[in-house]
């Protein structure tokens, strides 16, 4: 049996019919850029997860990089991130010309290590990003509480996890910002690039508005620096349209979590501990062993596609390297970077396709 990594396919087909009217009435009504489309998925995407105020955006990236705009974090601040994320969370630090401030991670959940968050923070601190990795929530309380304590905001980095639930309550609406990516792999994928930020604070999404238009609320008056990082309308159409079936998809997702976790019986191979306030959506669904190399060998032998998220630290990457980070400076990130294996995970895998891939981790 062959089980690939992913397959958008399946899903285009599925929804073909539907998603075709939708790119056509956006043609019909020429509305590409923002406008309409933008309006009714961020009121659908909002409304769907209780955000007080969403803004669309043009992608993941952007809306990380407009949350910290917003919060004027400039030169000379610091931004608490951690070490093991996608870099697109550290890039929108750089963006700023700020400096990220690079935190290890937990052994067991694979997430922010509060710990080392209160080891790092400085008179320069002037934020926190978590990032609810692989659709796993991150343990927000605590990060909360620090941040409420030294009064600095919390990014929520939700890129990998739309409706991800932290003690009951959907990630993005927790911290003062939450940023979401629509890249087509997400959970919520568009067909192209996309993303949000979703805030309680109504002033911190209008400036977004603001600063995703040219600094435009006002057609050619530009109230300050601003970039063109709108939401096209054809994604939004998009992106309306499959969030009707996010919470099917998650559910499978789900579903196929618990195969694997109930399955999966070999003392090789580590899985990621899920707390109990944890209810994730499986972005991904990471494992660590030993020797990686020869795990991939045989999962591709039996046919089983996997990949690797991420096999290099933010910090010892070399647009980072004049930050002095070295190897040996976050060592669970490390671990993890080096011994992480991702499996196939989506929710047009089948029963069958999981049970193989479950047969096969066991006979390794
Ligand atoms: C954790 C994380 N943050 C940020 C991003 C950036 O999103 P995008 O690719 O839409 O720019 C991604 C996705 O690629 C991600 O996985």
């Amino acid at each position: 049996m062959k089980v690939p990594f992913h397959d958008l396919k399946k899903q285009y087909k599925a929804l073909k019919t539907e998603i075709d009217q939708a790119i056509a009435l956006v043609c019909a009504e020429t509305a590409f850029s923002g406008g309409h489309y933008v309006e009714l998925f961020e009121a659908d995407f909002a409304k769907h997860y209780s955000f007080p105020a969403v803004a669309g955006v043009n992608s993941g990236t952007s809306a990380l990089h407009l949350a910290l705009l917003t919060l004027d974090i400039k030169a000379g601040d610091e931004v608490i991130i951690p070490a093991n994320t996608f870099i697109a969370t550290a890039w929108a630090v750089a963006y700023v010309n700020a400096t990220p401030i690079f935190v290890d991670c937990r052994e067991d959940t694979w997430q922010i290590d509060i710990e080392d968050v209160k080891r790092k923070i400085t008179p320069k601190t002037k934020a926190f990003i978590g990032v609810h990795l692989y659709g796993q929530p991150f343990d927000l309380g605590p990060l909360q509480q620090l941040a409420q304590e030294h009064q600095l905001p919390l990014v929520e980095d939700c890129a990998q996890a739309h409706g991800a639930r932290y003690k009951g309550k959907y990630v993005g609406g927790l911290g003062e910002l939450g940023c979401f990516s629509f890249y087509p792999g997400k959970n919520l994928g568009a067909y192209g690039e996309g993303g949000a930020v979703a805030s309680n604070r109504l002033d911190h999404i209008e400036r977004i508005k603001k600063l995703r238009n040219h600094g435009s609320s006002e057609r050619y008056h530009h109230d300050e620096i601003g970039y063109n990082m709108r939401m096209d309308g054809i994604q939004a159409a998009i992106l309306s349209v499959k969030l009707k079936y996010i919470d099917d998809w998650n559910k499978r997702r789900q579903a196929i979590a618990r195969q694997y976790q109930s399955g999966i019986k070999n003392p090789k191979v580590q899985l990621q501990s899920q707390p109990d306030w944890a209810e994730s959506v499986y972005h991904l669904f990471v494992v660590t062993t030993e020797d990686r190399t020869a795990f991939i060998e045989h999962s591709k032998k039996a046919g089983v596609a996997t990949a690797l998220h991420y096999p290099i630290p933010c910090h010892l990457q070399k647009a980072f390297a004049h930050l002095g980070y070295q190897q040996g400076s976050l060592p669970k990130a490390e671990y993890l970077a080096e011994h992480c294996v991702s499996l196939p995970m989506y929710p047009e895998l089948t029963d069958e396709e999981a049970s193989w891939v479950i047969e096969t981790i066991n006979k390794y």
